[in-house]
C-alpha cells in the first residue's frame, strides 16, 4: 500500500543503499521541498548530511533565524549558513532591470552555493528537492536536468564538471504527497503549507533597485499582512500572498505632520495551477484593518494599495 509510511520506509531504505557511509550535501531554502528532503535525509543518514542555507538578505521577516532555529537547533542538522545579505545587496546596487535582477540573483546564488560546498571535505552526493512536477517540466530541456539548486536557479544547469552525483529522493512525487511527507517527518504544518515563495526572493517584490532599506521595509508589511490573513482565517483560502515595495512616495499626515514616504501594495491569488489566477475578493474590513496597521506601525509607509489584476494578463509577481 501506497501510504506516507509506507513512502517514508522505501525512500530510507533507498536512499541508505544508494549512499552507503558517503556524505551528501543539500541546498536547504527553507520552502517545503528542500526542507522535506532534508528532514528525509536526516532520518536515512544523521551527520551524513550537511545543508547549506544562503542567506541573500531577501528572505522574509526573520526567515533565516527560523531556518536555523528549525533545522540546526530543533532537529540538530548539520546547517550552514552562509550570510550574504552585503554580498547581494552590492551586485544588485543600480540595477532596474527584472531580468537583470532575476540573473544576478541566480548567478551570486550559485556561486556562493558552490563556494560554500567547495569547503566540504570529501562529499560525493549533492541532494535536490526535485518532484514530480519538476521533473516533467524539465524533459524537454536540453539537459534534462534543469533544476539545480531547486527554485533558485533560473540560470544554467549543473554544472560541466560537478563530481558529485545527485540524489533526489521526492522525485517520484507530488505537491500533496511531499506535504504530507514533511508532516509526516515532523515538519510544522506552518511550514509544509506556507505559500509559494519565489528563489529572488524580495528581489522580485522590490520594484526597480534593490536596496536593503527598501527590504527591510517590505519585510515588516509583509509580517503584518500575513499574520493578519492567520489570524482572520484567510492565509488558507488564498493561495499566494504578499505585500510588494513601490519606491515611489506619496504624501500623509499623521496627527499634524505631513509625511511624505513610500507607497506598497498588496497582492493576493486564488489559483490552482498558478499559470491562471485570479484576484482574491479578499473582505474589505479585513483589507482596512491590515492598511492601518501597516500605515501607524511603519513610518516609511504613507499609503497601501490592494492589486486588482488577475493572471493572465497580469503575472502574479510584480517582476
Ligand atoms: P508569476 O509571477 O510568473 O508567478 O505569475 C507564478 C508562480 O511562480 C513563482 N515565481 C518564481 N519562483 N523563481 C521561482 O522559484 C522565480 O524566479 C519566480 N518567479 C515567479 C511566483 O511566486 C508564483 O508562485
Amino acid at each position: 500500500l501506497w501510504t506516507t509510511e509506507n513512502i517514508i520506509d522505501d525512500s530510507i531504505a533507498r536512499i541508505r543503499a544508494q549512499v552507503g557511509s558517503d556524505q551528501v550535501m543539500l541546498g536547504l531554502s527553507g520552502g517545503v521541498d528542500s526542507s522535506v528532503v532534508a528532514a528525509l535525509l536526516h532520518k536515512a543518514i544523521g551527520d551524513q548530511l550537511t545543508c547549506v542555507f544562503v542567506d541573500h538578505g531577501l528572505l522574509r521577516h526573520r526567515e533565516g533565524d527560523q531556518v536555523m532555529a528549525m533545522f540546526a537547533e530543533n532537529m540538530g542538522i548539520c546547517v550552514i549558513r552562509a550570510d550574504v545579505e552585503e554580498r547581494f545587496m552590492n551586485a544588485l546596487a543600480g540595477k532596474t532591470d527584472p531580468e537583470e535582477k532575476r540573473k544576478i540573483i541566480g548567478r551570486e546564488f550559485i556561486a556562493v552555493f558552490d563556494a560554500e560546498s567547495a569547503k566540504l571535505q570529501g562529499v560525493n552526493w549533492l541532494a535536490q528537492g526535485t518532484i514530480y512536477p519538476d521533473v516533467i517540466e524539465s524533459a524537454g530541456s536540453k539537459t534534462g536536468k534543469a533544476k539545480v539548486i531547486k527554485s533558485h536557479h533560473n540560470v544554467g544547469g549543473l554544472p560541466e564538471d560537478m563530481k558529485m552525483s545527485l540524489i533526489e529522493p521526492l522525485r517520484e512525487l507530488f505537491k500533496d504527497e511531499v506535504r504530507k511527507l514533511g508532516v509526516a517527518l515532523g515538519l510544522p504544518y506552518n511550514m509544509v503549507y506556507r505559500h509559494p515563495f519565489p528563489g529572488p526572493g524580495l528581489g522580485v517584490r522590490i520594484l526597480g533597485e534593490v536596496k536593503k532599506e527598501y527590504a527591510d521595509i517590505l519585510r515588516l508589511a509583509d509580517h503584518i499582512y500575513i499574520e493578519e490573513l492567520h489570524k482572520w482565517d484567510l492565509y488558507d483560502k488564498t493561495s499566494q500572498a504578499f505585500a510588494v515595495f513601490l519606491p515611489v512616495k506619496s504624501v500623509g499626515v499623521v496627527g499634524d505632520a505631513r509625511r511624505y514616504d513610500y507607497v506598497v501594495a498588496l497582492r493576493a491569488v486564488e489559483t490552482i495551477d498558478f499559470m491562471t489566477a485570479r484576484w482574491a475578493h479578499l473582505p474589505y474590513e479585513f483589507l482596512e484593518h491590515v492598511s492601518g496597521r501597516i500605515i501607524n506601525e511603519i513610518p516609511r509607509i504613507t499609503r497601501v494599495t490592494y492589486d486588482i489584476s488577475s493572471k493572465p494578463p497580469a503575472t502574479i509577481e510584480w517582476e
